[in-house]
């Protein structure tokens, strides 16, 4: 196992914690973090007794307050593009075939909310906060908020906050659909690992289909997304979770799913 130096990782069961540890810089998104969250979710990509990871930030304060500013002085429009070309975190998670839960526990900002998008799912905390304050710096977002945050919660409410760069409480981020639940901030943990763990004990293949059928979602229109929903389906019957889920239910018993 992996040893690093800006995140921590806990295995919980079948849960695994990637947690952003910079709590002094509000857990900012440093080149360093996105090295090693790559090379820790190549591990937990590869981990079979892995099955839901959760993401959140080290401390009290915050989730990810987004990009590191300080690495942003000197840059040019090349060395930019290249980096976000490369595979970064939202990339990895983006492509992750597991369930990816955010744990949003603060400042969920730029960088922050765009790796929060990047999940499948986000719980927060009653205190989190929510923006993309790129224009505040003479920028906008370039890890995928534009169109996430779009494709989440529609055009006129992602306008506002990308052209705003103000924060939204829970409470808004709720009513929004930009995150799933909001919980108070000492239930966060515990309903957020109960979500996983629920998640945890459904067949592996089935959720790795689901995920990229849902995420074909958005990127298709409905004649390919149906198309690839059956194939998907299809495929879905020559597992051996399927022969267990079905049995399990006809034999009235819980079903053992494998991963096969
Ligand atoms: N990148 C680099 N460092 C950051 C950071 C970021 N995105 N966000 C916070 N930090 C650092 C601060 O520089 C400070 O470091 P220091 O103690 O060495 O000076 C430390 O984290 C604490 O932040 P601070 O600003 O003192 O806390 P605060 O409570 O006064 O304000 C925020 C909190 C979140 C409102 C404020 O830090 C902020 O606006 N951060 C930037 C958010 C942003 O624009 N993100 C998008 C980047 S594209």
């Amino acid at each position: 196992m992996s040893t690093f130096q800006t995140i921590t990782l806990e295995y919980r069961g079948a849960v695994a914690v990637l947690t952003i540890d910079r709590p002094d810089k509000l857990n900012a998104l440093s080149s360093e973090v996105h090295k090693e969250g790559v090379a820790a979710l190549d591990e937990l990509r590869n981990d079979d007794s892995v099955r839901v990871v959760v993401i959140t930030g080290s401390g009290e304060r915050s989730f990810i307050a987004g990009a590191d500013i300080a690495e942003f002085q000197g840059e040019t429009p090349t060395s930019q593009r290249d980096r976000f070309h490369e595979r970064t975190l939202f990339n990895s998670i983006d492509t992750f075939p597991k369930p990816v839960i955010a744990m949003i526990n603060g400042f969920c900002l730029g960088g922050g909310n765009e790796l929060a998008l990047a999940c499948d799912l986000r719980i927060a905390s009653e205190k989190a906060r929510f923006s993309q304050p790129e224009v505040n710096l003479g920028l906008i977002p370039g890890g995928g908020g534009t169109q996430r945050l779009t494709r989440l919660i529609g055009e006129g409410r992602a306008m506002e906050i990308m052209l705003t760069g103000e924060m939204i409480d829970a409470d808004a981020a709720l009513k929004y659909g930009l995150v799933n639940h909001v919980h108070a901030a000492d239930e966060l943990e515990a309903k957020t690992m109960e979500l996983a763990n629920k998640i945890a004990e459904k067949a592996p293949i089935a959720l790795q289909l689901a995920k990229e059928a849902v995420k074909f979602a958005s990127r298709s229109n409905l004649d390919e997304g149906l198309r690839r929903e059956i194939d998907l389906f299809a495929l879905c019957f020559a597992t051996e979770d399927k022969t267990e889920g079905v049995s399990a239910f006809l034999e009235k018993r819980k079903p053992d799913f494998k991963g096969k």
